[in-house]
């Protein structure tokens, strides 16, 4: 699909995706794109890294991880100079993830050169596009109609990963009962949103306290266990009546995990989304094999290389949920960009509830 080219700006129309051709090393983003009444390209979603808090043409504000496992700091960087494939970005929301915090400590998979801007998703509005942005498609996801730039900063990581999670990968079916751990969490508040309401599954939620349990119940699971109070094995077989459930998805690992897998029904499917908890736990091969039930994983953002169509279909349907209004991400909190360090605290004091999102205002 190709664009008109109109100088330095496009005119780009709804549901148009903006490719960069040659994306630098420096400066990978992928961004979705729409268009406003006025004309101009506003445009959101996802990043993998620096260099996206581009404010201004001439200066920027970036928050620097220079050190791991220190406070990160705020700099005024000069804006680099457009390259011919690039595009240049005023954010208005960054969504924060559990990686960030990760990726700061030096223990995500993915490891960063120091010093770098953490962030992976965001939503703001194309300032400027390079000479040689000719074509429109792939890389960037436009945000429809009726969906908030809070919103759609929101909906990347979450919802991309559910969507995977509990459509793609378990093949979730409407009446299935799927149970979701870390359920109050950005993943698992959009898990229960995704099951409930676009797969018409039955949810039940399993969370660290009855407050998250309570918000998880509001937002469309059926049932809560507050795994805090008492065994999750023990509280799945009552509310299934021993029937266990068909799928899981699982954000927390350790023990909580191996209580999931416990937990499961003839042909279930587990679905490892992550290890909140820190401590990966091992599979017992014996458990797969006697009730038929399958373990697999997911690493949404590994999808982008393997399965680039999987990976933007993920995307494209939580935008287009959201603007349906069939699903609707929960912002826990908001915070300024100077506030980034206190945003992570609430995320790694397990204080957040769905996403929490930076405001660049
Ligand atoms: N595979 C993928 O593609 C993918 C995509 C997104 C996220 N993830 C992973 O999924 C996990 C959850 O991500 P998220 O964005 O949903 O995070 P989040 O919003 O911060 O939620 C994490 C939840 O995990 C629970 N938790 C249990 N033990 C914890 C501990 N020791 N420290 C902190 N939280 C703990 C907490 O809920 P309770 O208090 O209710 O237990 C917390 O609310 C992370 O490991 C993340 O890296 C993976």
């Amino acid at each position: 699909m190709t664009a008109p080219l109109a100088g330095l700006r496009w005119g780009l129309g709804p549901g148009w995706l903006l490719r960069l051709k040659r994306c630098r090393r420096s400066a990978p983003w992928d961004l979705g794109i729409r268009s406003s009444a006025s004309g101009k390209e506003l445009l959101g979603l996802f990043s993998l890294n620096n260099d996206i808090l581009l404010q201004s043409c001439r200066n920027y504000q970036a928050v620097l991880c220079t050190e791991l496992t220190k406070p990160l700091i705020i700099r005024n960087l000069p804006s680099p100079s457009l390259q011919p494939h690039e595009v240049r970005v005023g954010v208005r929301y960054c969504g924060v993830n559990f990686a960030d915090i990760l990726a700061c400590k030096g223990l995500y998979q993915t490891k960063h050169c120091l010093p770098f801007t953490p962030g992976m998703e965001f939503s703001g509005m194309v300032m400027e596009t390079g000479a040689n942005v000719s074509t429109v498609q792939e890389m960037l996801w436009p945000i429809p109609e009726g969906v908030s730039y809070e919103e759609a900063a929101a909906l990347p990581v979450s919802y991309g990963t559910a969507i995977l999670a509990l459509d793609h990968r378990a093949r979730t079916q409407p009446g299935e009962t799927v149970l979701v751990t870390a359920a109050a969490g950005a993943t698992g508040l959009a898990a229960i949103d995704v099951a409930a309401n676009v797969l018409k599954a039955k949810v039940i939620a399993a969370a660290g306290s009855d407050y998250k349990c309570n918000l998880a119940l509001q937002k469309g699971a059926a049932h809560s266990v507050n795994y805090t109070q008492g065994s999750l094995k023990e509280g799945v077989k009552k509310l299934t009546d021993n029937r266990g459930v068909n799928v899981v998805l699982d954000a927390v690992g350790g023990d909580i995990f191996k209580e999931a897998l416990h937990s499961l029904a003839w042909e279930g499917r587990i679905v490892v989304v992550g290890f909140a908890g820190g401590a990966i736990p091992s599979v017992p091969a014996n458990l797969l094999l006697l009730k038929n039930v399958s373990a697999l994983g997911v690493f949404w953002g590994r999808y982008r290389e393997e399965d680039f169509p999987v990976f933007s279909s993920s995307l494209s349907s939580a935008l287009w949920y959201c603007q349906e209004r069939r699903i609707q991400p929960h912002v826990g909190a908001v915070f300024k960009l100077e506030e980034v360090n206190e945003a992570f605290s609430r995320v790694t004091q397990r204080k957040s509830t769905g996403k929490v999102v930076i405001s660049m205002k």
